[in-house]
């Protein structure tokens, strides 16, 4: 491993978000000046109220001028001057926004469920600040051109990790309210299986569901995709298909680009991620077996939970930097991500794979395109790459992809109204 990957290692930062990291660092100078848990036993309710006050206001100024710099950072991005941008420099690996983001406005939302300006131990946190980003987002996206397409990660997003979707999942009347109103929904997973019936088997209840529901039309219906190997199969809702999908032949959703990918190069790189993997399992005695697909190649234990995160993460790391050196590497975009139990070295990302659902339902823009998933760390996690495609929201739990499409719900009758 070269030195650059082992200083980041030690120093975690793939495991940290720059931008929130940065927002947090922000908001710990008015915490610490204005909280003080010291006095608290002296203090009245009254002055608790107007300290949380205070706090409050020094919070939203905070959010105000951030998102100021996020405007002029796509200010400089619309004129192809993103690296002149004071955001850029203050916080580099910052990307691309597709929309504006109403950090002050989310700020108060998510002050009113959180209470973040009255807590005066726990200072601001990555989740504060990640679910500030994603009502921000959401703002964003249905004050400017509108929602046209969600695409959701399957584990952690929609069902546990390595779970099913149930009938009695709260997401799926959320996903029928979508369809219901025209929007798009896909289903963009690692999870690369060739046959419909191993998606019905995880996607059930859904699937079931929208069959029975009486008050979609069959446009409605077929607004339902499902890309798998994060951009290597694609299924569509069909009613009168055995398992409820059907296989759309690559030709009818291949982005340009994607047509030349070589077979050859396709094959020389899972040989490479495949022995790369394997001098792992030898390195860190892993308790794994070896998994080759066709578009694909990973390493998963006997028994659920038996890797910790440290053996996940070493090898994510090994094989990504094998293969970014290969030639086969350089030609062909590929994903090593840590699954949570196990890990997958794919072709292609999902930022071909959201790219492709946007192409076949006739060329939806990233600004009226949502992600929704769990795994944006920079290195190896696979929805981090949505992001060069769309607008994301980072959920933690299916409960939060619940709640989130609530919100959205609620914003899109406040905005109507
Ligand atoms: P996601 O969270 O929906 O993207 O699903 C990721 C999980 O799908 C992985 O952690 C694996 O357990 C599983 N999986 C099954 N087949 C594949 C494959 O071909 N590539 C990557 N992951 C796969
Ligand atoms: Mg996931």
């Amino acid at each position: 491993m070269t030195t650059r990957y082992r200083v980041e290692y030690a120093l975690k930062s793939h495991r940290r978000d720059q931008l929130i990291e940065w927002i947090k660092g922000l908001l710990a100078v008015p915490f610490v000046l204005h909280s003080q848990p010291t006095t608290i036993q002296q203090e009245h309710n009254e002055r608790l109220a107007e300290v949380a006050h205070d706090t409050h206001q020094r919070y939203a100024e905070i959010f105000r001028d951030v998102e100021g710099l996020l405007n002029d950072h796509i200010e400089h991005e619309r004129s192809e001057a993103a690296g002149k941008s004071k955001l850029r420099l203050l916080v580099p690996p910052v990307g691309t926004f597709f929309t504006r983001l109403y950090l002050e406005e989310a700020f108060k939302y998510q002050d009113k469920q959180r209470f973040i300006s009255r807590r005066r131990f726990v200072a601001p946190s990555f989740n504060d600040v990640r679910l500030i980003l994603n009502s921000a987002q959401l703002l964003g996206l249905v004050r400017t051109k509108g929602l046209q397409l969600v695409t959701f990660d399957g584990d952690v997003t929609l069902y546990d990790d390595g779970a099913c979707l149930a009938a009695d999942s709260p997401v799926i009347p959320r996903i029928l309210r979508l369809l219901r109103q025209n929007i798009k929904v896909a289903i963009v997973t690692a999870a690369g299986y060739t046959e419909a019936a191993k998606y019905y088997e995880r996607l059930q209840g859904l699937l079931d569901v929208l069959h029975d529901s009486t008050d979609l039309t069959d446009d409605q219906r077929s607004g339902l995709i499902v890309m798998g190997g994060e951009s290597n199969y694609l299924f569509q809702y069909d009613s009168s298909s055995p398992h409820k999908l059907t296989y759309v032949p690559r030709e009818k959703w291949l982005l340009p680009e994607m047509m030349s990918w070589d077979e050859e190069d396709v094959k020389k790189l899972l040989d490479i991620a495949e022995s790369s993997l394997r001098a792992c399992v030898a390195n860190l005695s892993l308790p794994v077996s070896v998994l080759r697909k066709d578009r694909a190649v990973g390493v998963y234990p006997q028994i659920k939970g038996q890797l910790h995160r440290e053996q996940l993460e070493e090898t994510v790391l090994v094989v990504q930097n094998t293969v970014e050196r290969s030639e086969a590497g350089s030609r062909l975009p590929f994903c090593a991500f840590n699954g949570g139990n196990d890990v997958f070295i794919d072709i292609g990302d999902k930022s071909w794979g959201v790219r492709a659902c946007q192409r076949y339902f006739g060329g939806i823009q990233p600004a009226r395109t949502l992600h929704v998933g769990d795994q944006f760390l920079s290195a190896g996690a696979n929805d981090f790459k949505a992001r060069l495609a769309s607008t994301t929201a980072w959920i933690a739990s299916p409960a939060e992809t619940v709640q989130l499409l609530d919100e959205l719900d609620d914003l899109q009758h406040s905005t109507a109204n």
